[in-house]
């Protein structure tokens, strides 16, 4: 096992891949490492002629990934976009990882991201002792992209200035970046696209342009739609993450997990799962994706000062800071909840004993 705390998919998956390619047999777009049928298999699980397990990435609607992954394989770029937590990083690595076989040309995308970022950069010592050159010219994960006919990655595509945001119209309709410095271009090769995720919840974002917005195709990412499928999806990041970071406990038990996820769902939504109970719903967003670190944080505590074992004990410290953001407001609609859901609930004694403790 290798000691890098977190492996790019294109390596942690390299047997999936590798095997994937072996048995493909369908049309792959120019540069593609897999068909797109094959990317589909790679995102959504399944099973090789030859016996081989592909684990899901992905878990949701295949159709919604049918459509994102052909969005690739034309002339124009893939949004993904949605609420926080909803796997729009994730899918954008492993869609990386399994059509071009490198995740890594990645522009995470700030407030203080710059052209410079999205188009090249200079080296400036050369650039002082040679002059403007091509060796002077430090690339960006863009411009390799370009060059290597892959996939560029663009991390929270909202959050850069407007005015840097439209560098990419160039890029993404004429296929080419002009460096003027040097009277050249870089002319993309055929396997190029780009990838950006954006989310629409969380404050200073800027507006998309409708000028690149034309540009994109965009995939909007759903919260799980049942909560079988939550549970499902955080039962497996988890025991993922915890065989990742070498966690010694017993793989959590399904009733734990359907508990929170339940609690998670029940505020999100803003009424009790059999309908009956309207909630308020506190300030922060409980994604799947915090459901997921509230249970491996509480695997953690279970394996390092308990008997192993998730209990609720171990996920109520996890729980109330996921719930509580706002120490007022969202206090108020815990308690609430608290008291008139969780304390009535059949078989949550224990639950609302631990949750009271650290209230
Ligand atoms: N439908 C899903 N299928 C598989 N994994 C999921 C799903 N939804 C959430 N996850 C898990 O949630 C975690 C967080 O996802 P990710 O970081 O991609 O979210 P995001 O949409 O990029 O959020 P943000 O807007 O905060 O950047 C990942 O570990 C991912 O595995
Ligand atoms: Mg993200």
């Amino acid at each position: 096992m290798s000691d890098v705390l977190r492996q790019h998919a294109e390596k942690q998956f390299a047997h999936e891949l590798a095997a994937l390619k072996n048995f493909d047999d369908r049309p792959k777009p120019p540069s593609w490492q897999l068909s797109p049928s094959a990317v589909i298999t790679y995102l959504m699980g399944g099973q090789l002629p030859d016996g081989t397990e592909i684990s899901a990435k992905y878990v949701g609607s295949r159709r919604l990934m049918e459509i994102a992954v052909s969005t690739l394989a034309t002339d124009r770029a893939l949004l993904l976009y949605g609420v926080p937590g909803t796997a729009k990083s994730w899918v954008s690595e492993h869609l990386a990882a399994a059509i071009s076989g490198d995740s890594t040309l990645l522009i995470q995308g700030t407030a203080g991201t710059s052209e410079e970022a999205i188009r090249y950069g200079w080296n400036y010592a050369r650039l002082l002792s040679e002059g403007p050159s091509r060796a002077a010219l430090v690339d960006s994960p863009m411009m390799r992209a370009m060059q290597d006919g892959k996939l560029c990655r663009i991390e929270e595509l909202t959050r850069i200035p407007s005015d840097v945001q439209d560098t990419l119209i160039t890029v993404l309709s004429e296929k080419t970046l002009p460096v003027p410095e040097l009277n050249t271009e870089i002319q993309a090769v055929k396997g190029f696209n780009v990838i950006a995720t954006a989310n629409n919840r969380d404050k200073g974002v800027n507006e998309l342009s409708s000028a690149l917005k034309r540009r994109f195709n965009t995939v909007i990412l759903p919260v799980p739609d049942s909560s079988e499928e939550e549970i499902q999806i955080v039962q497996k990041r988890v025991t993922d993450l915890g065989r990742a970071l070498e966690i010694p406990s017993e793989p959590p038990a399904l009733e734990e997990i359907r508990r929170i996820v339940t609690i998670f769902r029940e505020l999100r939504n803003g009424v009790t799962e059999d309908g009956k109970t309207k909630l308020k719903s506190p300030s922060g967003t409980l994604s799947t994706a915090e459901a997921i670190s509230v249970v491996s944080q509480g695997l953690s505590l279970a394996a390092h000062f308990g008997d192993a074992v998730l209990r609720p004990h171990d996920v109520a410290a996890g729980l109330v800071g996921a719930i509580v953001k706002d120490p007022v407001q969202d206090r108020v609609v815990w308690h609430e909840y608290l008291e008139t859901v969780v304390k009535e609930r059949s078989g949550w004694k224990d639950v609302y004993r631990a949750c009271k403790e650290v209230s």
